[in-house]
C-alpha cells in the first residue's frame, strides 16, 4: 500500500532546534528510516515537509486521487491552529495517524489542544525520533489486518 508522512512547520529544523525538546535526529534521517521500514514490509512511503499550510492541505487533497492509504502526520504548530489542516483530512477521509515528537501534554497548555486528535485513529507523542516509528508500526499492523 501506499504510505504518506507528512510533517508540519519547523520540522525541517530538527537536529538543531530545541534539541532538548526535540531530540537531534535530523528530519532526512527520521525519513530514511520510515521509509526503509515501510520498504521492507512491502510498502511505498512519501514523506513532506512544508512550513506552508496550503501545501499540506493540497497534498493531503492529492493523496485522495494517488491511492494513498494511510496517512502519518505531525501537523507540528498547526496541531493548535489549523481548522482548514483538519476540515481537508475530514473530507478525503483516509485514516491518519497524529504523531508528536515531544509529550504536548507536559508543556505550556495551548499544546493540549489538538485539532486532529479526535479524527485521528490515535495519537503518539512524546517518544523523540521514535513516535514516527511507533506510528509506522500500528500503521503496518492495521495494514496487515485490512488484508487478512
Ligand atoms: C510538535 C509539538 C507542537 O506543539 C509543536 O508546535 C511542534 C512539534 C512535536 O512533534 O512535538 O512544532 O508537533
Amino acid at each position: 500500500a501506499k504510505l504518506l508522512v507528512l510533517h508540519g512547520p519547523n520540522l525541517n529544523l530538527l537536529g538543531t532546534r530545541e534539541p532538548e525538546i526535540y531530540g537531534r535526529a535530523t528530519l532526512a534521517s527520521i525519513d530514511a528510516r520510515l521509509a526503509a521500514r515501510a520498504q521492507a514490509a512491502g510498502h511505498a512511503l512519501e514523506c513532506l515537509q512544508s512550513n506552508a499550510e496550503h501545501v499540506l492541505i493540497e497534498r493531503v487533497h492529492r493523496a485522495r486521487e494517488d491511492g494513498t492509504a494511510l496517512i502519518l502526520l505531525n501537523p507540528a504548530a498547526f496541531t493548535h491552529t489549523s481548522v482548514a489542516l483538519r476540515d481537508a483530512l475530514a473530507a478525503v477521509a483516509i485514516p491518519f495517524i497524529e504523531v508528536h515528537l515531544s509529550n504536548v501534554h507536559a508543556r505550556e497548555a495551548f499544546r493540549r489542544h489538538s485539532y486532529f486528535s479526535d479524527l485521528a485513529i490515535g495519537v503518539i507523542a512524546g517518544f523523540g525520533a521514535d513516535s514516527y516509528e511507533l506510528a509506522l508500526d500500528a500503521a503496518l499492523r492495521r495494514l496487515a489486518a485490512l488484508t487478512h
